[in-house]
């Protein structure tokens, strides 16, 4: 593993049964996240995003499994291959070293505690030899963090007595009050309003700065990428499809999926524009076609383009696609 990375992911393949016949959701996916870094996936509902981040953490329900590749964290006290570990050691480590958030805040918190057992739990899970003063100070210092107002009060209230931005504060200050070195946010601003989504946004960029944690945020929607992230991985149907540093991603786009989604991108706050959305659908795990899976909802699409899988190439340093468009080029070069 290379040393300024917190995570590495190879050759991932995920698969599900359909009857009895194990069929494919991801397919050879790698991924490299760099220490206290902001790292993007994107890609519409369906491509894989969410059953990547559950892999990394061992939360794959059934039947969907890790067939083939290997997840490998690397924290200051050395590496571990997270494919591998007891259920124990990789409960140690959820929450611990890796943290995750969610569309859904109401989903991770429990309705019938108040907010201040939740937190504690969080806290003495990992660190069980300190006092009831000890996480009163360290949960309510973290409520601040995250801007909570009133945090005293907040600390006493039950989830239902919280607005749903309050609630995603919460779940970002547990996701990161034991100071994981890798935060995984899967879509946590989709199920707020804009205003209350862009200041989630803030708050998660702010948080980048002050923490040590690298965090890979998932999303369908690019606009949240350009306003969070440094790197960003384009998912489609399984695949990586482009790959590259955020501005060059947003100046030199080289995938028509891409494209398609930056037409799509709503913009945060300000005036609504008129949705694009790319037609047609993302075809469903394992039910992809031969040669380019985007091919029949590209506009760009030739005849080989349905012949043969693109292989991923690099369009420019450090900037990778798959499509045949490119392929060429990055041959000559
Ligand atoms: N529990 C499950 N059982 C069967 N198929 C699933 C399950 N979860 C996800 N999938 C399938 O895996 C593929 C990727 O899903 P997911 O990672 O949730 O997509 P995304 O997060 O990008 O929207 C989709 O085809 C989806 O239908
Ligand atoms: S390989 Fe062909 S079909 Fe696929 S994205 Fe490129 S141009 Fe479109
Ligand atoms: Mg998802």
């Amino acid at each position: 593993m290379q040393q300024e990375h917190v995570l590495e992911i190879r050759g991932l393949k995920i698969t599900t049964l359909r009857g009895k016949k194990r069929v494919p959701l991801l397919d050879y996916v790698d991924l490299d996240i760099p220490r206290k870094s902001s790292f993007g996936i994107v890609g519409e509902s369906g491509c894989g995003k969410s059953i990547t981040a559950n892999a990394v953490l061992g939360l794959l329900p059934y039947p969907l499994r890790v067939e083939e590749g290997s997840i490998r964290y690397a924290d200051t006290k050395g590496e571990k291959d997270l494919l591998h570990l007891s259920k124990r050691e990789m409960r140690e480590i959820r929450g611990h070293e890796i943290s995750m958030i969610f569309q859904e805040p109401m989903t991770s918190l429990d309705p019938i505690f108040p907010v201040e057992m939740q937190m504690y739990e969080a806290i003495s899970f990992h660190h069980p030899g300190l006092s009831r003063r000890e996480m009163y100070e360290r949960s309510l210092d973290m409520l601040r963090r995250v801007n909570i107002p009133r945090p005293e009060e907040t600390l006493k209230s039950y989830p239902h007595q919280l607005s749903g931005g309050q609630l995603q504060r919460i779940m970002i200050a547990i996701a990161l009050i034991n100071q994981p070195g890798l935060l995984l946010a899967d879509e946590p601003t989709t199920a707020l309003d804009v205003t209350i989504q862009a200041q989630i946004l803030g708050l998660m960029n702010e948080l980048k700065e002050q923490n040590d944690t690298a965090i890979v945020m998932i999303t369908h929607d690019l606009g949240v990428i350009a306003e969070t992230c440094e790197k960003v991985a384009v998912f489609y149907a399984g695949q990586i499809v482009e790959q590259a540093d955020v501005v060059e991603l947003f100046t030199h786009t080289a995938h028509p999926y891409t494209l398609g989604l930056l037409r799509a991108v709503t913009s945060l706050g300000g005036e609504s524009r008129k949705l694009y959305a790319i037609p047609g659908i993302v075809p469903p795990g394992g039910q992809w076609q031969k040669g380019c899976r985007f091919a029949d909802r590209c506009e760009r699409c030739m005849p080989k383009c349905t012949e043969a899988m693109p292989e991923l190439s690099e369009v420019a340093p450090g900037h990778i696609c798959r499509c045949f468009l490119h392929t060429e080029e990055a041959e000559k070069r």
